[in-house]
C-alpha cells in the first residue's frame, strides 16, 4: 500500500486519497487500505484518475459482486456501468434529493463508485451525510425507540409513473416500473457489520413509511429525522472535476447530486457494490413484502 495518503475533508466525513492509480491492477494491500480508508471515513476520493468503463468495473470489483440497477439502464456492453448523464437541455438531474442508493431493494448495495467523464465549468458538487454522525446525535430516549423500529423502502415514488417521468430525464435510460413495485422493510437503525457503528437508515426518497404504523404517523417522525439527518454538522461536499471518483458507504451515508449547473453537461459513470464477500449474511434482519394497496 506504498504511498496512499488520506486526508480528511470534514468533520463527521469524508476523506481524499492520493497516491493511487485505480486503473492498475493494485495488490491486495492497497485494496485493503482503501478498504479501510472507505470504512473509516464512509464517503472517500479520488482525482486526476482515468477509467474506462472495464477499469471501473475491474475496480468495483475488488470490493464485491456489482449490482445492475432495475430501473436504469446500464451501458449495452457493461450492464453494470450506469450511466448518469446531463444534457445542457435536461432539466431535471440524476439523484438530485437525498438518499441512499438501492435501499428500496431486499438485499441492499453496500457501495456506489461514481467517476466523473466530464464535469460542468460551475456547479455539481455532490453532497454527502453521514447518517451515523445523524444518529449519534439523538437523544438516547429518541436512540431507544428507532432501535425498535422498521421503515418500508420502495422505489414506487421515484420510479413509478407518478415519480419523476422518463420523459423529464430524458437522456438517462430510466425505465418506469410497470405496475405496483415491492416493498421491502429494513430496520431503522442499521448496525454497520464492519465497525459496529450504529446508522439512521431511512432516506426521503425511497422510504414510504415505519411498519406498523399509519401515513400521517410515519410522516410526523421521518419528517423530523430527514430533517435532523442533513445537519451541515453531518454533511461534506465533493466539488467535481474531470476523473475524480466518490466511492460511498450506502449503509450510513445519504447522498444529494446538485442540480445548479443550468446550461451544461454533466457525465459520470456509476458501479454499485452488492456485498462484501464476507458479509454475505448482512441481509438476514430483512424481509420481502407484498407492494402496499
Ligand atoms: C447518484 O445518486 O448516484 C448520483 C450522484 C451524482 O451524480 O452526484
Amino acid at each position: 500500500m506504498g504511498g496512499i495518503t488520506v486526508q480528511k475533508v470534514a468533520g463527521a466525513l469524508g476523506a481524499e486519497i492520493s497516491g493511487v492509480d485505480l486503473s492498475d491492477a493494485l495488490d491486495d494491500a492497497t485494496i485493503a487500505a482503501i478498504r479501510g480508508a472507505f470504512t473509516e471515513h464512509q464517503v472517500i476520493f479520488f482525482r486526476d484518475q482515468s477509467l474506462t468503463p472495464a477499469q471501473q468495473l475491474a475496480f468495483g470489483r475488488r470490493f464485491g459482486p456489482l449490482n445492475i440497477h432495475p430501473y436504469v439502464s446500464g451501458m449495452d456492453d457493461h450492464p453494470e456501468v450506469m450511466e448518469i448523464i446531463k444534457e445542457p437541455s435536461d432539466r431535471i438531474n440524476f439523484g438530485g434529493g437525498w438518499h441512499s442508493d438501492m435501499s428500496f431493494l431486499e438485499t441492499p448495495a453496500i457501495g456506489s463508485i461514481l467517476y466523473a467523464v466530464e464535469a460542468p465549468d460551475f456547479g455539481g458538487d455532490t453532497l454527502f451525510a453521514s447518517q451515523a454522525a445523524a444518529y449519534d446525535a439523538l437523544s438516547p430516549g429518541l436512540k431507544a425507540t428507532l432501535e425498535t423500529l422498521n421503515a418500508v423502502h420502495s422505489a414506487g415514488r421515484e420510479y413509478s409513473s407518478q415519480g419523476h417521468s422518463a420523459q423529464e430525464r430524458k437522456t438517462m435510460k430510466v425505465v418506469e416500473a410497470e405496475g405496483a413495485v415491492g416493498e421491502f422493510i429494513h430496520p431503522i437503525v442499521k448496525v454497520h457489520p464492519e465497525t459496529g457503528r450504529k446508522a439512521l437508515y431511512v432516506n426521503p426518497a425511497f422510504t414510504m413509511r415505519i411498519e406498523g404504523w399509519s401515513k400521517r404517523e410515519s410522516k410526523a417522525l421521518l419528517d423530523f429525522l430527514f430533517e435532523h439527518s442533513r445537519y451541515e454538522a453531518f454533511t461534506c461536499r465533493f466539488a467535481w472535476t474531470a476523473g475524480s471518483v466518490a466511492f460511498w458507504d450506502n449503509r450510513s451515508v445519504w447522498h444529494f447530486a446538485l442540480n445548479d449547473y443550468p446550461g451544461q453537461r454533466r457525465h459520470m459513470r456509476r458501479v454499485t457494490v452488492d456485498a462484501w464477500p464476507a458479509a454475505s449474511a448482512a441481509g438476514a434482519d430483512l424481509q420481502l413484502r407484498e407492494p402496499a394497496e
